[in-house]
């Protein structure tokens, strides 16, 4: 008899096996909901070998996933594990994603100034390897500070602070524990599907009501096209939304590194510096953003009327210091020693520093983001392998930034290593990756669009996908 044969209510009940999903996802079918909780079950217990998981996932990023086959797989991978609930915390709980870049460190910001404005901000990030820093790493640069902690502890700082960074654990989203390490060795990471899948299972573990998505695009971006950080942004924000979690995403650049620094310890000195209501123009970018993303997150929490209140909103939490406060009352609460931000400068101690000039005179026209995100990761300030320990204090600070004029002989950059024999590749990676031109690039927006549950509902009807 085959699975035709078979009646609809024999059919919910026959016993699933995971060869007959390959051969669906291969032959170009789409998986309800019954086989992709299997498929995630599966994955979190073990109980399906990693060979098979491996051959479903390259037919899934062959032939791609359906929307219903996209939340089905979101909404299993997300139930593969316990769950943090926000619910006793007694406030709107929002959280930001991004999808991340070089020098991207607007949760030390916008974790701060959405729970100084009212809303729980429970973040739990996962550790970064490739060229985009980790928001962990950069977080755990500060002496004593742990994101390590049992989901009772994230609970209690939440309670405490309004806000908590913390690492997933790994009772949290176990299914993508596993099928993550397995697309990083097949091939099949780069698949909007398993992606959104991905991120949006870990986010949504976290019982959030709301949820705002940066999804880079540019040079810097994960995804380099960019129809395809498009198409990502709107699939998520009309994934979470299906899911029950109120969700937006803006599209922004990463054609640059964001703000000055790219590092560790270095991008924590640029946030605390903004947080303390210090403006310098190399960091106007990192600013604006922040405060626009948590002008979202505070609208979206309930806590302003509109992103643009929500905007005014963050603004007076730094003007008043209690973004500061807020941001200081997380460390403290995860164990950080706050000495350190007396003199943040003093404690800056690398093993090698360099100044790279200007190689040449012209406009700063172009940068391959990746190729510096490259750089900063040889440093010392990233890792290869997982589990490799990172120096907090190796990183690149730039002086000028796109768009700007530099004379030849101008300090462009200041390199930070481990020690000195680890400068001459990161050199070389910078001076690749600059173009300068003779006249002044065109000016790329900050954030070039942004999809609602209805404008991405509506580019998902029209995708050509
Ligand atoms: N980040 C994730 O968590 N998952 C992906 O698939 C890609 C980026």
């Amino acid at each position: 008899m085959t699975q035709t044969d078979l009646t609809q209510t024999e059919l919910a009940a026959a016993p699933l096996h995971i060869i007959d999903l390959i051969r669906k996802k291969r032959d170009g079918g789409a998986l309800d909901a019954r086989e992709t909780g299997f498929l995630a079950s599966g994955a979190a217990d073990g109980s399906i070998p990693l060979e098979q998981l491996s051959a479903w996932l390259m037919a899934a990023w062959l032939n791609g996933l359906s929307l219903d086959e996209t939340r089905a797989l979101t909404i299993a991978m997300r139930d593969s594990g316990v769950k943090f609930s926000p619910a006793r915390l007694g406030k709107v709980a929002v959280d930001k994603h991004s999808t991340g870049g070089v020098g991207d460190k607007t949760s030390f910001l916008i974790a701060p100034l959405a729970a100084a404005c009212g809303v729980a901000v429970p973040m739990i990030s996962g550790r970064a390897l490739g060229h985009t820093g980790g928001t962990l790493d950069k977080l755990e640069s500060i002496p004593g500070l742990r994101t390590a902690l049992t989901l009772e502890e994230f609970e209690a700082v939440l309670v405490k602070c309004g806000a908590s960074i913390v690492s997933q654990t790994p009772a949290l989203v176990p299914a993508d524990r596993v099928l993550y390490a397995l697309r990083d060795r097949t091939g099949t990471v780069e698949s909007p599907g398993l992606i959104c899948a991905s991120i949006l299972s870990k986010k949504l573990a976290a019982g959030l009501d709301a949820l705002v998505l940066d999804v880079k695009t540019g040079s810097g971006a994960f995804l380099r096209k960019p129809e395809d950080s498009e198409y990502l942004a709107a699939l998520m924000v009309a994934t979470a939304e299906a899911a029950g979690t109120r969700t937006v995403a803006l599209l922004t650049d990463m054609g640059q590194p964001l703000g000055h620094a790219a590092g560790n310890w270095i991008e924590i000195v640029e946030s605390v510096e903004l947080l303390r209501g210090q403006r310098p123009a190399e960091s106007e970018d990192l600013r604006e953003l922040s405060l626009i993303l948590a002008g979202w997150m505070i609208h979206l929490g309930g806590q302003a009327a509109t992103p643009e209140a929500g905007y005014a909103r963050a603004e007076a939490a730094i003007a008043d210091g209690s973004a500061m406060r807020a941001f200081f009352a997380m460390i403290e609460a995860q164990g950080g020693d706050l000495k350190v931000f007396d003199d943040p400068k003093g404690f800056h101690k690398p093993g090698a520093t360099q100044v790279v000039a200007a190689w040449e005179s012209g406009y700063i026209s172009e940068m391959d983001t990746t190729a510096l995100g490259w750089a900063v990761q040889r440093l010392g300030a990233g890792r290869e392998k997982a589990g490799e320990p990172v120096d907090p204090h190796a990183g690149i600070e730039f002086h000028a930034r796109r768009g700007a004029h530099i004379e030849k002989g101008q300090p462009f950059a200041t390199l930070y290593a481990t020690n000195a024999s680890m400068l001459a590749e990161p050199i070389a990676f910078l001076k690749k990756a600059i173009t300068f031109s003779q006249t002044p690039p065109p000016a790329v927006p900050l954030v070039s669009r942004i999809f609602t549950r209805k404008a991405a509902e509506e580019y998902l009807r029209n995708a050509n996908r």
